[in-house]
C-alpha cells in the first residue's frame, strides 16, 4: 500500500510528512516527527502513557490510526513547556516528587491537563476518576493527585504561584524536602528511555520465541528470513562464539534456545533488519521444527523420581536448597502446649513495569561492543557478556538508560546477548523494544511458593520451635533462584528469635517462564506465611494477635528475660 499523505497540526506547526499506512499516530509521532515524550506501555489503550490531544480531545494514541488524524489538530507532552519553562502542572509535579521512573508522567501530565480544562475546579474525587485511564507502577498516585491539586489552586488563584517555588534545602539536606534533579526531563518527556534513543542507519530485531514448554530443536532454516530485502542479519545460537550462558548466580540460560527449549517464549533465533515490519515478516519466516519432550509445570513432581529433566546437570531439578539448623527442634515440638501446622501459597507476579525492555547495541570505533539498556546489574551483564562474544572486558560497555521501572525483573540479561551480536554481525546499530506481550511471555516472574510451618507454642504464646520447609517454582533457568532461596530462609521466621529452627528452601527447575527478581527477593513470600501462622496461633491461644508479636519479638523468652 502506498504512503498516506498526511497534513496535520503537531504542536502548533503544520506537518505534511507522509506515514506509512500500518502506522498508529503512537508511531508516526514517535518514528516520523520523533517525539518520544509520548511512551508506549501497553499498547492497547489501557496505561494512558501514550496520551495526547487530538482536536483537544485526551486520545490515547496507541488505538488511533494515524490516518484517522489526518486534518487533525495534535497536542504532545512536547507542547506543554513553552521555551523551556515548565507550565504550573508540570512544576506541581516536580514540587510534589511526582515521578519515580517518569514512564508513565508525560501521559499522566497529559491527562491532567485534560483534567484541569475540562473542570478547573475539580475537586480530588473527579481528579481521580479523570485520570482513571492513566496507569503509575511506581510513584503511587497520592503524590500525582496532590500535584494536581495545587497546580488547580495556583490557576484558580486561590493559592499564590509561589506555592510551586522550591522550598529551599536551608543549611541542611537532611530534615528538608529536596527536588528531584531528573524531573524536569521527566515532566516535559525529554528524558529518553532506551525505546526512544535512535542511530543513525540503526536496524530494528525482532525474537523468534518458543511454542513449546519443553521441546528438542531438531532444525532450524533461516534461508528465507535471510533472503528478504532489508534483512541485515539472523542469528542463532550458532552465532555465539563464546561461553553461551548467563543467569544471576548460575549461568545456565543460554542467549538462544541451543538445541532446546525449556519454555514458552524462550528466544529461539533474532533477526536485525531496515524497520520493523521487516524484522517482524522476516521472524516470521524462520522454520523451526521440534520433537516434543514431557514437561513438568509443578514443583513438587518436578522434585519427584522420574520426573522430567530439566538441565543434565541437576538431575534432581533442585537450583538450590538452603538448610538451616539451629537448636533441637523435636525437644522444642516436645516442649510445646499447642503445636500448629498450616500450608501456604503464593503465586507468580508479573513486574509489569511500564518501560517494556528496550536495548540498543553497536560497536564503536575502537571496536568495542557497546550496550544501551535499562540494566539493573550493569556490571554483572558486562562480564558476563565478555564471556559470551569471547572479548576482552575492556571491548565490552555497557550503558545503564534510564530505567522505566525495574522492580528487579530488569536485573536479568535476558536480550543484551542477542543485540550485541547483532550489532557484532552487521557492524551497525541495532535496536530491540519488547511488545507487553513479549515482555509478559519471557521475563522472569515472582517466585510461587509453597510453605508448610509447623510451630510449637507455649500457653503464654513462646514459641518453643520451628519447622518450615518451601517449595519455590524457580522455572525453566536458574536467574535469582539461588538468592531469592537464601534470602527467604534467612528470613523465614521473621524478626522473632526462636531458639530451636529447622528451615529448608528449595528452587526447583520446571518448564515455567523462569522466576527471578522481584521486590523483597524471597522475603516476601516467607513473610506472608509467618505472619499468617502468627495470626492463627494467637487464634488457638486466645492472645491478642499483637501481644503474641510482642513477646516474641523480646526474644522468645519470658518477659522477665527481656530487655527493658
Ligand atoms: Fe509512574 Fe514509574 S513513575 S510508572
Amino acid at each position: 500500500m502506498p504512503d498516506l499523505q498526511m497534513d496535520m497540526t503537531v504542536n502548533g506547526r503544520r506537518v505534511t510528512k507522509p506515514a506509512g499506512p500500518h502506522m498508529r499516530l503512537l508511531d508516526y509521532l514517535r518514528d516520523e516527527l520523533n517525539l518520544t515524550g509520548t511512551k508506549e506501555g501497553c499498547g492497547a489503550g489501557e496505561c494512558g502513557s501514550c496520551s495526547v490531544f487530538v482536536d483537544g480531545k485526551l486520545m490515547k494514541s496507541c488505538l488511533m490510526p494515524v490516518a484517522k488524524a489526518d486534518g487533525a489538530t495534535i497536542e504532545t507532552i512536547e507542547s506543554l513547556a513553552q521555551n523551556g519553562n515548565l507550565n504550573f502542572l508540570q512544576r506541581a509535579f516536580h514540587k510534589t516528587g511526582a515521578s519515580q521512573c517518569g514512564y508513565c508522567i508525560p501521559g499522566m501530565v497529559m491527562a491532567a491537563t485534560s483534567a484541569l480544562r475540562e473542570n478547573p475546579l475539580a475537586d480530588v474525587e473527579e481528579i481521580k476518576e479523570r485520570l482513571g485511564g492513566n496507569i503509575c507502577r511506581c510513584t503511587g498516585y497520592s503524590k500525582i493527585f496532590e500535584a494536581v491539586e495545587i497546580a488547580r489552586d495556583v490557576i484558580n488563584g486561590t493559592l499564590p504561584a509561589t506555592a510551586l517555588d522550591a522550598p529551599g534545602a536551608g543549611e541542611s539536606y537532611i530534615g528538608n524536602n529536596v527536588r528531584r534533579l531528573d524531573a524536569p526531563s521527566k515532566v516535559t518527556g525529554a528524558l529518553r528511555y532506551a525505546g526512544d534513543m535512535v542511530m543513525p542507519g540503526m536496524l530494528h530485531m525482532q525474537v523468534l520465541r518458543s511454542p513449546h514448554p519443553h521441546a528438542q530443536i531438531t532444525s532450524i532454516d533461516t534461508s528465507a528470513a535471510e533472503a528478504m530485502p532489508g534483512v541485515a542479519c539472523v542469528i542463532t545460537a550458532a552465532d555465539v562464539p563464546g561461553e553461551d550462558g548467563f543467569g544471576v548466580f548460575v549461568h545456565d540460560q543460554p542467549v538462544m534456545a541451543s538445541g532446546r527449549v525449556r519454555y514458552v517464549g524462550e528466544a529461539i533465533a533474532a533477526v536485525a533488519a531496515e524497520d520493523l515490519l521487516t524484522a517482524k515478516a522476516a521472524r516470521d519466516a524462520i522454520k523451526v521444527t521440534y520433537e516434543d519432550l514431557p514437561a513438568v509445570f509443578d514443583p513438587e513432581e518436578a522434585m519427584r523420581d522420574g520426573a522430567p529433566v530439566i538441565h543434565d546437570y541437576a538431575l534432581d531439578n533442585i537450583v538450590k536448597h538452603v538448610p538451616i539448623r539451629k537448636g533441637d527442634v523435636e525437644k522444642g515440638f516436645a516442649e510445646a502446649d499447642l503445636i500448629v501446622e498450616e500450608t501456604y501459597s503464593t503465586q507468580p507476579v508479573e513486574h509489569a513495569y511500564l518501560e517494556p525492555e528496550a536495548g540498543l547495541a553497536y560497536v564503536d570505533h575502537d571496536g568495542v561492543v557497546t550496550i544501551v539498556s535499562p540494566s539493573q546489574n550493569i556490571t554483572h551483564h558486562r562480564h558476563m557478556l565478555s564471556k559470551i562474544i569471547d572479548k576482552p572486558i575492556h571491548k565490552v560497555r555497557f550503558i545503564m538508560s534510564p530505567v522505566g521501572g525495574g522492580f528487579g525483573g530488569k536485573e536479568d540479561m535476558i536480550f543484551q546477548g542477542m543485540l550485541a551480536l547483532a550489532a557484532m554481525k552487521t557492524r551497525l546499530p541495532v535496536r530491540l523494544v519488547f511488545s507487553r506481550e513479549e515482555s509478559i511471555v519471557s521475563t522472569a516472574k515472582r517466585h510461587p511458593a509453597r510453605i508448610t510451618y509447623k510451630m510449637g507454642l507455649k500457653d503464654d504464646g513462646r514459641i518453643t520451635a520451628v519447622a518450615f520447609a518451601m517449595i519455590s517454582d524457580g522455572g525453566a533457568y536458574g536467574m535469582s533462584t539461588e538468592g531469592v532461596m537464601r534470602k527467604a530462609a534467612i528470613l523465614s521466621c521473621g524478626p522473632y528469635a526462636i531458639e530451636n529452627v529447622k528451615i529448608d528452601t528449595y528452587g526447583i527447575y520446571t518448564n515455567n517462564t523462569p522466576s527471578g527478581a522481584f521486590r523483597t527477593f524471597g522475603a516476601m513470600q516467607a513473610q506472608f506465611a509467618t505472619e499468617s501462622h502468627l495470626d492463627i496461633c494467637a487464634e488457638k491461644l486466645g492472645l491478642d494477635p499483637f501481644e503474641i508479636r510482642k513477646g516474641i519479638g523480646l526474644g522468645g523468652r519470658p518477659a522477665d528475660l527481656a530487655r527493658p
